[in-house]
């Protein structure tokens, strides 16, 4: 654990340059609105380690897929975010000298992420090679008002000479995706304007044919006082820039800000991107950088007033919990169904930018409960969009009759892993899809969407689970044989318990469900099975077949259930063990070694235990708490979390501190030396589920809300807002007490340690 930025409540602070650290740095210091975001690049050149990242929501290209020999079933591409066009560019040159602090000795360097108001400001003094002393300031930001722009201020004074300085504002298309698989470049120019004081440029990806134009458009002032200055275009290919020359005195400030804005054809007309785009920047230019900023800091004030969680007490795990709920911000606002939460978000190129089951696992809950109903519907409408291509799917692998095997990674519904071995058997992600189904409709009531959209998907599913197991004659049971658990350190096992268990699980609510539409909208359904050519005799009565004659393995002396079948010939060794020279065992370890020795990546039966907690007694989940988590490495960042909800469960506050702690800063203290690629974003819900449902022990059951805190000793105080059917509530723990404000016109009854008690509306 490093301890890199400094500890505060609201910002993310980091003091002093230090080179070595500045992609991880780029990585926290992230920021979006939802359509567009980046990593937090400098503004001037810099020739040192960096990794570049600009995102524009949505925009992605198919990259062949790279395999050493190709098998059937492989998905044909691995879908990767783009890295689109550079939009924070600004060259300075000093009396022809390039500022570029890779090559400065760098003063006073500090960077500061305000997560309440949402900007970023730089603050640094630089001298250069021949001794040029230039002080910094810069605060850029992605707009949430104004969600397709972004804005920089970014002045400059000469400490100790006067003469020409040439700023350099420009859009750099001319850029390349990291990871991408053969070396390729994915952007065409398609056209470029520039005008006195800015310019557009528009590019499109191959394959996937997506246009974005970006633009920009500045001022400039001195010492505060606007400025008229010629400025020259420098263009070349994929690339637009002005020169803007001006002779400074020594102690004069000069400040440009620049708008910027990404405007895509998935929003508008290719063809009018470009008339748009400009005028977009004339409309944000005329409202002026400060009115922005102020906007910015009242829309993250509204979003704070749901999402706030308030640690008193403790600053470091106050500011982790506040830098998770800022990013899951950043990353997804929900207004558009076509969008998803991609493991790193607008933080980096790792996993391509597609969806995974992270969203439906871990996100859902968060935005369920901090956000408007519309935000988890539409997560939930991404996947109902993509039925047909998850049922193309199964049946590219063999699959039939309307079963669908919904993508383990994707970013239209098609399947696109890079890694057979593993994802491709991770087949346990149509049982999150199936889960995150009922989570919404416990949570919100919406049992229209039941009706109308959900069924059908647990329809697919459970046909998919029915052709996926098979009879074991020397069983007399079903089993799953060659999978994947959310254990990604064993490959291709038999009879993942985990995965058997959502299975079932699916079958059981899907019967439910069935009876559920039946009941409320006969017309529908009838609608709907003729529609799907579903067979609810055959089916349902093969659905229930395996219901009552699958096999989970489980082992009598130890009574507990096996990660999968003969978890126990592997040699039991203990991570306590491991020397720390070894760990991650990622990095260290040989992939045949991983996957002979008993270490789990993640929590696997314990995820099952998690979600299905109700069905076991509080002796069974300890019991396989207490032999899995010593053999758990922990190496997903989804992992920590699930320990820490069940650590609380079991009255285990100090265990669950602990793995709250890693889960909230992994990236801020980058826990698992990879922050540099980009954050955990999708792990960051996972971080607020283990304050929200592990220390507040928060649940809902039957429609209503409940809650069982715990504090931890170092904490004076937890305080956690929650949205639940048209209520805001503010659930606040002291040793003392619990109280709980209702900041709504409406009563709620919940139950509070297991007791029913009203909050009036408006009232404690
Ligand atoms: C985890 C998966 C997860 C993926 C993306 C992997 O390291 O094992 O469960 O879906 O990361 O976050």
């Amino acid at each position: 654990m490093k301890q890199y930025f400094k500890v505060d409540e609201w910002r993310i602070i980091e003091e002093g340059f230090n080179p070595h650290f500045n992609k991880v740095a780029e990585s926290v210091f992230s920021l979006g609105n939802g359509r567009m975001g980046g990593r937090a690049n400098f503004e001037e050149a810099y020739s040192g380690e960096t990794l570049q990242g600009n995102y524009v929501a949505g925009v992605y290209y198919p990259d062949k897929t790279r395999v050493g020999w190709w098998k059937n079933g492989y998905p044909e591409y691995f879908a990767k975010v783009l890295n689109a066009a550079n939009w924070i560019g600004i060259d300075i040159s000093l009396n022809g000298e390039q500022l570029d602090l890779a090559k400065c000795k760098v003063l006073n360097f500090r960077r500061e992420l305000n997560m309440k108001e949402g900007y970023l400001k730089r603050n640094f003094r630089a001298v250069t090679v021949s001794g040029k002393e230039v002080e910094v300031e810069s605060i850029r930001f992605n707009s949430l008002v104004d969600d397709e722009t972004g804005a920089i201020s970014y002045s400059i004074r000469p400490i100790n000479f006067g003469g020409y300085i040439k700023l350099t504002p420009f859009i750099d298309g001319d850029v390349v995706n990291k990871d991408a698989n053969y070396d390729e470049k994915f952007w065409d120019e398609v056209s470029k304007h520039t005008w006195s004081d800015g310019g557009v440029l528009q590019m499109r990806t191959k394959k996937t044919g997506f246009e974005v134009a970006t633009g920009m458009k500045y001022h400039i002032s001195i010492d505060g006082e606007p400025e008229h200055i010629e400025a020259e275009p420098v263009i070349r290919e994929k690339y637009i820039g002005t020169e803007i020359r001006m002779e400074i005195k020594q102690g004069q400030r000069v400040t440009i800000c620049k708008y910027a804005a990404n405007l895509s054809s998935q929003n508008h007309p290719a063809d009018e991107l470009m008339a748009l785009t400009q005028a977009l920047l004339d409309s944000v230019c005329h409202k002026g950088f400060d009115t922005m900023l102020a906007e910015q800091a009242i829309a993250w004030a509204e979003k704070w007033k749901q999402n706030d969680i308030i640690i008193e007490g403790d600053a470091a795990a106050q500011q982790g919990i506040r830098f998770n709920i800022f990013q899951l911000n950043q990353t997804y606002t929900g207004e558009d169904d076509r969008l998803n939460i991609g493991p790193k978000g607008f933080t980096g190129e790792k996993y391509g930018g597609s969806t995974y089951w992270d969203t439906e696992a871990y996100c859902v809950p968060f935005y369920l409960a901090t956000a408007e109903q519309k935000v988890s519907r539409n997560l939930l409408l991404y996947r109902y969009k993509q039925l047909g291509k998850a049922i193309e799917n199964a049946k590219l692998l063999g699959f039939k009759d309307g079963a669908a095997l919904y993508p383990m990674v994707t970013m239209d519904g098609t399947e696109c892993h890079n890694e057979w071995e593993i994802t491709f058997e991770e087949i346990h992600r149509n049982g999150a899809i199936a889960y995150a189904i009922f989570n919404y409709i416990r949570y919100t009531g919406d049992e229209d969407y039941l009706a109308d959209y959900g069924l059908e998907v647990l329809i697919a599913i459970s046909r998919f689970w029915s052709q996926r197991v098979n009879w074991s004659a020397e069983r007399e049971k079903y089993v799953m044989l060659g999978v994947t658990g959310p254990n990604e350190y064993e490959n291709n096992v038999n009879n993942n318990w985990y995965t058997n268990t959502i299975a079932v699980w699916c079958l059981k609510y899907t019967l439910e469900v069935i009876e559920k539409v039946k009941a409320s909208d006969l017309t529908k359904y009838s609608e709907l099975k003729y529609r799907i050519d579903f067979n609810e005799d055959t089916e349902t009565a093969r659905f229930k077949d395996i219901i009552s004659k699958m096999y989970f393995p489980y082992d009598a002396n130890l009574q507990i259930y096996l990660q999968q079948d003969n978890y126990l010939d592997k040699e039991q060794t203990l991570v306590k063990d491991l020397p720390a020279t070894e760990r991650p065992l990622v990095q260290k370890w040989s992939w045949d070694r991983i996957l002979r020795s008993p270490f789990i990546k993640q929590a696997d039966v314990l995820q099952g235990l998690y979600f299905f907690e109700d069905e076991y007694d509080t002796d069974t989940i300890r019991r396989n708490y207490d032999f899995y988590e010593p053999r758990t490495v922990h190496e997903s960042s989804l992992s920590p979390c699930v320990h820490s909800i069940i650590a609380a469960k079991l009255g285990d506050i100090e265990r669950a501190y602990q793995f709250y702690l890693r889960t909230s800063r992994l990236d801020i203290d980058d826990y698992n030396n990879d922050t540099e690629d980009g954050c955990h974003i999708t792990s960051m819900a996972g971080t607020w589920m283990s304050v929200v449902q592990g220390f507040g022990g928060m649940r809902v059951k039957d429609g209503m809300l409940s809650f069982d805190p715990l504090l931890p000793v170092e904490w004076k105080s937890l305080e956690f807002q929650i949205g639940f059917r048209g209520t805001l509530l503010s659930v606040k723990v002291t040793g003392e007490g619990v109280s709980i404000k209702n900041a709504s016109s409406q009563d709620i009854t919940v139950k509070l340690h297991g007791k029913d008690v009203l909050i009036k509306a408006n009232a404690e």
